[in-house]
């Protein structure tokens, strides 16, 4: 028995059509509030007969943040694909965030371990891989510390590697990806489906900041190989290209024949425009679409080495330029 978390989220509603698949037997868990529709949504992407490959899947309800929900979720699972996590910048959710990424993946492995799960895949991030490389690529080596990457969704993914390195040490098997931005088809409000979402609305603003990117697709193709693999207590770094954001959005703005986003967004502007926001939001109780974090981080460039993942397992990861059109046939559909 396969057991995901984080199912009705963009990985997770992905992982599940890949294992739906494959004809092993599948649980995963939703919360009460959990979007279920947005599974058949991405499901509809792969298939023609969705209601019969989404009553493949065993369906519980359960938090990882309560033990007692999860007791009888582990019952004969021998292999857990851990996806489920709070991806915010928001600094008023630190400590949800916290809660759900650190404790809640203590949780997991916990019982991972007490069940003596074969093997756990975790879903952690570039943000919990450390930038102060000062030649050449960024790869999996270097030592990760709060002084040089001090935000909020970092700390919390970083912290919870750590509970999963500590699962190792008491005998669980794992592996850990560390995927760059992830772009695909489905979940166009949570997380980063809203890129498309936003440009086709009208968004204005571009930066000239670098990171990783991959497709959702090449992200469950690595996690399934490396579970399959008999590769344990490793982590890689999943990116498939390094692009500007400006290039992203332009060529998705294109894709939809919107208007290219047109206002550079300087470091100058960013720092005004966090402060301009905060003021509101602290006044409002309201969400600021700019944070002082994400003033700061929209203006990095950061090149990613995706050596160790190709190495490990058979893998080309799919050009970004082909996933932006797929995706946004997708959604115009
Ligand atoms: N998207 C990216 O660009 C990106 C990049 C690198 C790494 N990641 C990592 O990839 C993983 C999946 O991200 P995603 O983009 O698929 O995020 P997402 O679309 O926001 O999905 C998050 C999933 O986690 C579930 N979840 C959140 N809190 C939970 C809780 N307390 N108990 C049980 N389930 C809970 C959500 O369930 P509900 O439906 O109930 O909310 C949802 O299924 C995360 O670990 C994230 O850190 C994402």
């Amino acid at each position: 028995m396969i057991l995901v978390t984080g199912g009705t989220g963009l990985v997770g509603t992905h992982l599940l059509a890949s294992l739906v698949q494959k004809g092993d037997k599948i649980r995963a868990i939703h919360r009460k509030s959990s979007n279920l529709d947005a599974v058949k949504e991405v499901f509809s992407f792969y298939f023609d007969d969705v209601t019969a490959q989404f009553s493949k899947i065993e369906w519980i309800e359960a938090d990882i943040t309560d033990i007692t929900s999860l007791e009888k979720v582990f019952e004969g699972v021998t292999y857990v694909y851990h996806v489920a996590a709070l991806v915010s910048f928001n600094p008023k959710e630190y400590h949800l965030m916290r809660n759900i990424n650190i404790d809640g993946t203590a949780n997991v492995v916990n019982f991972s371990i007490a069940q003596k799960v074969k093997k756990l895949c975790f879903v952690s991030s570039i943000a919990a891989i450390d930038k102060t490389h000062k030649n050449g690529l960024i790869d999996e080596t270097g030592d990760w510390t709060v002084e040089a990457n001090n935000y909020g969704y970092a700390i919390t993914k970083y912290g919870a590697e750590m509970e999963v390195w500590r699962g190792t040490q008491e005998g669980l098997d794992a592996v850990i990806v560390n995927p760059g931005l992830i772009l695909g088809s489905g979940c166009w409000n949570t997380s980063s489906g809203k890129i498309f979402s936003e440009v086709h609305k009208g968004l204005k603003f571009y930066t000239e900041g670098v990171t990783g990117y991959v497709s959702v697709k090449d992200v469950v193709k690595s996690m399934v190989k490396l579970m399959e693999s008999s590769i344990k207590n490793e982590r890689y770094i999943l990116v498939a290209e390094n692009r500007m954001l400006k290039d992203i959005l332009f060529n998705i703005a294109d894709a939809f024949d919107k208007k290219r986003p047109s206002v550079k967004v300087t470091t100058f502007l960013a720092e005004i425009g966090w402060r301009l926001l905060y003021i509101p939001s602290k006044l409002f109780g309201t969400e600021a679409k700019l944070t002082k974090q994400t003033a700061k981080s929209i203006h990095n460039k950061y090149h990613f080495s995706n050596d160790k993942i190709k190495k490990a397992i058979d893998i080309n990861f799919e050009s970004i330029d082909d996933v932006i059109k797929e995706v946004c046939g997708n959604f115009k559909r």
